[in-house]
């Protein structure tokens, strides 16, 4: 198996090359004038397993397509299977209509991802794992909150309550507890389909004097945890940090949070940025260790 460097996770795909050590195919790329994109394999993927290490953050479009060209290219190149391995899977929040009239995103990702040549993906903390059944292909998404629950127990807060901020991440906040080792529980948090609008509660939750970790799979604008945050405080709780697997940390999301009281913010390089801590190739080289011998 060969491992190539999707230009938006170029040092994820270096440190998974290195713990893996498979060969890296290193990619040409660059954007035309009127801002189209252009990709080019540097060495030979004839005849090879190739898995294409390319997150899809922001600007999720222009990462989806180079993702797209990059498997085109290995498939024409000769690559007898292509694994897309896509830390953060763009558009996999809109995997249903939840109004008349919206389309299905990650369907037409998983088409176009299809069409381009792609044999199966890997994916990390997929917002839903329903999401994946969308995709005409085997599609696995990995859970990175051990490792993350793993950095705090470093620092050495042991025994931290996991708090997700709505019940649909409670998953998330019991994965970390078994890691740290104290309770854990959930928010409640309503969002209105037509604004955007989101409420939140914390009814029930005793965390007085207690040192809590907020886990979500996405960070974006940084308003849940902002809204979480107040709520812990009001409860009287002594510390607050928060982690996610997926820091998007748009606009000015980072200050805000810390500005909430929020000691530290921890994400994974998922998505690259100021707060990725925690390195998601250990994860992945496991993964895709086991998909070469398998
Ligand atoms: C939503 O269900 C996700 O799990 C996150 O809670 C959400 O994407 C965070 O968004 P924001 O940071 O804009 O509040």
């Amino acid at each position: 198996m060969k491992i190539v460097l999707g230009p938006a996770s170029e040092e994820l795909g270096e440190k998974i090359a290195e713990l893996t050590g498979m060969v890296k195919v290193l990619v040409v790329h660059k954007t035309f004038p009127d801002g189209e994109a252009y990709v080019r394999l540097e060495s030979s993927v004839q005849d090879e397993h190739v898995a294409i290490v390319q997150t899809t953050s922001p600007p999720q479009d222009s990462k989806l397509l180079q993702l797209a060209f990059l498997a085109d290219a290995a498939r024409r190149n000769g690559a007898r299977k292509i694994t897309a391995v896509v830390p953060y899977l763009a558009y996999a929040r809109q995997d249903k209509m939840f109004l008349q009239g919206e389309n299905i995103s990650i369907e037409t990702v998983g088409n176009m991802l299809v069409a381009a040549g792609v044999n199966e993906l890997l994916t990390v903390n997929v917002h839903q794992e329903n999401a994946l059944l969308k995709f005409l292909f085997p599609a696995r998404s990995l859970s990175a909150i051990r490792l993350i629950a793993e950095y705090f127990v470093k620092k050495g807060v042991r025994k931290a309550f996991a708090l997700s901020p709505d019940k649909g991440a409670l998953h998330i906040a019991q994965q970390a507890q078994q890691v740290l080792g104290g309770e854990c529980g959930h928010l409640d948090k309503q969002r209105d389909r037509y604004t955007g609008q989101t409420t939140q509660t914390g009814k029930g939750l005793n965390v007085k004097g207690r040192t809590v970790i907020i886990f979500d799979d996405i960070i974006s604008t940084g308003g849940t945890i902002v809204g979480a945050a107040k709520i812990l405080r009001e409860l009287g709780a002594a510390h607050v940090f928060t982690a996610c697997v997926h820091p998007l940390l748009i606009g000015d999301a980072e200050k805000r949070i810390l500005d909430a009281g929020v000691e530290e913010i921890v994400g994974t390089d998922s998505v690259p940025s100021s707060v990725s801590k925690v390195s998601l190739a250990p994860l992945i080289s496991k993964e895709l260790k086991a998909l070469r011998s398998g």
